[in-house]
C-alpha cells in the first residue's frame, strides 16, 4: 500500500484517485501524525512508499507543517509534490525561499538527466533532444538549494529546481502537480512512482474498498444508531447500501416523499431498499404538507426556500419520533450523508452563489448540529464514477446507479410558477414518457442509448394554455418543454442534439397519452446563459 500524507491541499484526494486508478491501495492521513505512528504503520511490511501532498501554506509561515521525520528513515521511496517537495528539501538539509511572485498555471518542464521517475515520460522533445513535460504549477516558495545527496531532476524557466531526486534512497520530488489532469503525463508519473519505484502490487479492487469502508464504519459507529435521509439519488442510495452492509439494522433511512418526485420513484426506492436489501426505511408521505405550503407561491427562490425548510422540518420530526417511539433503541447518535468528494471541494472552495445554494439543500446544511448528531460521511473521499462503481459492487441496479441527477426541490423547480397537484401529475407522466424513450432510442454510431448520451434530461411544465385540435374537437391545454443537456461538470452545458425521430415519438406519445397537454416544445438553450433547470 501507499501512504499519502495530507498537508491540506484541495487536490490531495486527486493523488489518492490516481493511485486507486492504478489499482493500488492507498490511505490519506493528516501530515501531523507522529513518528511512532509512522513506524507502527510501516511495521507489517505492507507499506511500499509515501507521497507528501501539496498545501496552501508556505514553509516560512508560522507553525508550518513538517512531515514526520520518520518518513525519511523507513528505507522506503518517498515522493514529495509541491509543498511536499519543499518540506522534503527543508527537512533533509536543502534550502527553500519565498518566491517574489506566485507561479500559477501551465509550465513547460525540462527533464534534467536520467531519473527512474521521469525516464521516457514526455509530451514533446526539443530540437536539442530534451524531453519536455506540459505541467501545472501552483506555488509561491521554491527550493533554491538541493539537500545533500540530491540531484536536479527537472526545471522550468522560472523555477530552476522544479524536481529533485536522491535515487539511492528512493526520494523524488516535483514542484509541479502530477495529480491534476492539466499535467498530461501526470498519471504516468504517479504510476511510475507507485508501480515502478515502490513496486506495489496492482491488486486493489472495489471489493476491497467495501471491506475497508465497512470496517471503518463499524469502528466509528460501534453499537450506536444512525439515521440517513434517503432521496433515491445516486449518492444517498450508495451511502445507505454501504452503511447497511456495515451495520444492518442500526441504520434507519428516512425517505421523504414531498409530492415532487418522479413517477413511481417512491415505490422503486422502497422495493429496492426494503424489498431487496432488507434495510429499515421510514417512508414519510408529506405531499400534502409540502403542496399546502407551496400554494399561492410562484417566486422560484421562495419555492426553493419553502421546500428546503419543510424538508428539514419533516426530517427533524421523524428523527425525534424515532427516538420517542423506541423504534430506535437508544436514539440515533449519527446522521449519515452521501457527501462525495466534489461536494467537499465545492464547499471548501465556495465557488459562488449557485454552488452554495445547491450545497445547502443537497446536504441539508446545519441539520447535524440542530439534531445534536455526529456526522457519518462514508463517501467523502470518492469521485462520482467511483461512487457508481461502488454502488454496483454493493448490488444496486445499474439503472439506479447511473441515473441522471435530480435536484433536491424536485418537480418543484420544473413547474414554472405556482405548484399544484394537477400540474405535478401531468408533469410526472410526460417526464416518464420522455425518459422511457431516451432509454429506447440508441445511437447507431456508438451503440449507446440517448439516456446514456445525455447528462440530464427531463420535462418542464409550462402553465400556459394553447389551442390544438384533436379528432374533431378543439383543445385548449397546457404546454410541456423537453430539456436534455450534455455536460461534464454541470457548470456549463450544451443542449443535446437529439434525433428528430426520438423527439417525434416523445411528442406524439405525450400529446396522445397525457390528457391535459396538447403541445410539446424542445429547449435549445445552452448554459450559460440559460441554466439547466428552468427555475
Ligand atoms: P442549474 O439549473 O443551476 O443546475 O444549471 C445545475 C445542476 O444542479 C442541479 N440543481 C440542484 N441540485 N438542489 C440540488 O440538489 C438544488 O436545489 C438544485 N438546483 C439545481 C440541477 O438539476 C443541475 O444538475
Amino acid at each position: 500500500k501507499i501512504l499519502i500524507l495530507d498537508f491540506g491541499s484541495q487536490v490531495t484526494q486527486l493523488i489518492a484517485r490516481r493511485v486507486r486508478d492504478a489499482h493500488v491501495f492507498c490511505e490519506v492521513h493528516p501530515c501531523d501524525v507522529s513518528d511512532e505512528w509512522i513506524r507502527d504503520y510501516a511495521k507489517d511490511g505492507t507499506l511500499k512508499g509515501v507521497i507528501l501532498s501539496g498545501s496552501h501554506a508556505s514553509i516560512y509561515e508560522e507553525a508550518t507543517d513538517k512531515a514526520p521525520q520518520a518518513v525519511f528513515e523507513l528505507g522506503l521511496p518517498v515522493l514529495g509534490i509541491c509543498y511536499g517537495m519543499q518540506a522534503m528539501a527543508w527537512q533533509l538539509g536543502g534550502k527553500v525561499e519565498g518566491g517574489h511572485k506566485r507561479e500559477f498555471g501551465h509550465a513547460d518542464v525540462r527533464a534534467r538527466g536520467h531519473t527512474k521517475l521521469l525516464e521516457n515520460i514526455q509530451d514533446y522533445v526539443t530540437d536539442a533532444g530534451e524531453g519536455m513535460l506540459k505541467a501545472w504549477m501552483s506555488h509561491g516558495d521554491k527550493v533554491t538549494e538541493l539537500p545533500p545527496g540530491f540531484k536536479l531532476m527537472a526545471s522550468t524557466e522560472s523555477c530552476p529546481i522544479a524536481g529533485m531526486a536522491d535515487e539511492a534512497r528512493g526520494f523524488y520530488a516535483l514542484q509541479f502537480h502530477p495529480e491534476v489532469t492539466h499535467t498530461k503525463q501526470g498519471t504516468a508519473i504517479i504510476e511510475r512512482f507507485v508501480l515502478g519505484i515502490c513496486g506495489t502490487r496492482q491488486d486493489w479492487v472495489m471489493g476491497d474498498y467495501i471491506a475497508e469502508a465497512v470496517a471503518k464504519i463499524q469502528a466509528q459507529v460501534g453499537t450506536e444508531e444512525v439515521i440517513l435521509g434517503l432521496s433515491g439519488g445516486v449518492d444517498s442510495s450508495v451511502a445507505a447500501a454501504l452503511i447497511h452492509r456495515a451495520i444492518g439494522d442500526q441504520l434507519t433511512c428516512v425517505f421523504v416523499d414531498h409530492g415532487l418526485l418522479r413517477l413511481n420513484e417512491g415505490d422503486m426506492v422502497m422495493d429496492m431498499f426494503v424489498g431487496k436489501l432488507h434495510a429499515k426505511v421510514i417512508r414519510v408521505d408529506a405531499a400534502d404538507q409540502f403542496l399546502g405550503h407551496l400554494a399561492g407561491v410562484s417566486d422560484p427562490e421562495a419555492k426553493r426556500k419553502i421546500i428546503g425548510r419543510e424538508f428539514v422540518e419533516v426530517f427533524k420530526s421523524e428523527a425525534g419520533k424515532l427516538t420517542a417511539s423506541g423504534a430506535s433503541k437508544n436514539g440515533a447518535k449519527w446522521l449519515a450523508q452521501g457527501t462525495i468528494y466534489p461536494d467537499v471541494i465545492e464547499s471548501g472552495g465556495g465557488k459562488g452563489k449557485k454552488a452554495v445554494t445547491i450545497k445547502s439543500h443537497h446536504n441539508v446544511g446545519g441539520l447535524p448540529e440542530q439534531l445534536g448528531l455526529k456526522l457519518l460521511e462514508p463517501l467523502r473521499e470518492l469521485f462520482k464514477d467511483e461512487v457508481r462503481e461502488l454502488g454496483e459492487a454493493l448490488g444496486l441496479p445499474h439503472d439506479m446507479v447511473y441515473r441522471h441527477p435530480f435536484p433536491g426541490p424536485g418537480l418543484g423547480v420544473r413547474i414554472l410558477g405556482e405548484v399544484k397537484k394537477e400540474y405535478t401529475d401531468l408533469l410526472r407522466q410526460a417526464d416518464a414518457i420522455f425518459i422511457a424513450e431516451l432509454h429506447n432510442f440508441k445511437d447507431a454510431e456508438t451503440g449507446k442509448t440517448w439516456y446514456e448520451l445525455t447528462s440530464q434530461a427531463f420535462a418542464v411544465f409550462l402553465p400556459v394554455k394553447s389551442v390544438g385540435v384533436m379528432g374533431d374537437g378543439r383543445t385548449y391545454d397546457y404546454v410541456v418543454a423537453l430539456r436534455a443537456v450534455q455536460t461534464s461538470d454541470f457548470m456549463t452545458a450544451d443542449w443535446a442534439e437529439l434525433p428528430y425521430a426520438l423527439l417525434k415519438k416523445v411528442s406524439s406519445r405525450i400529446i396522445n397519452e397525457v390528457r391535459g397537454i396538447n403541445r410539446v416544445t424542445y429547449d435549445v438553450s445552452s448554459k450559460p446563459p440559460a441554466t439547466i433547470e428552468w427555475e
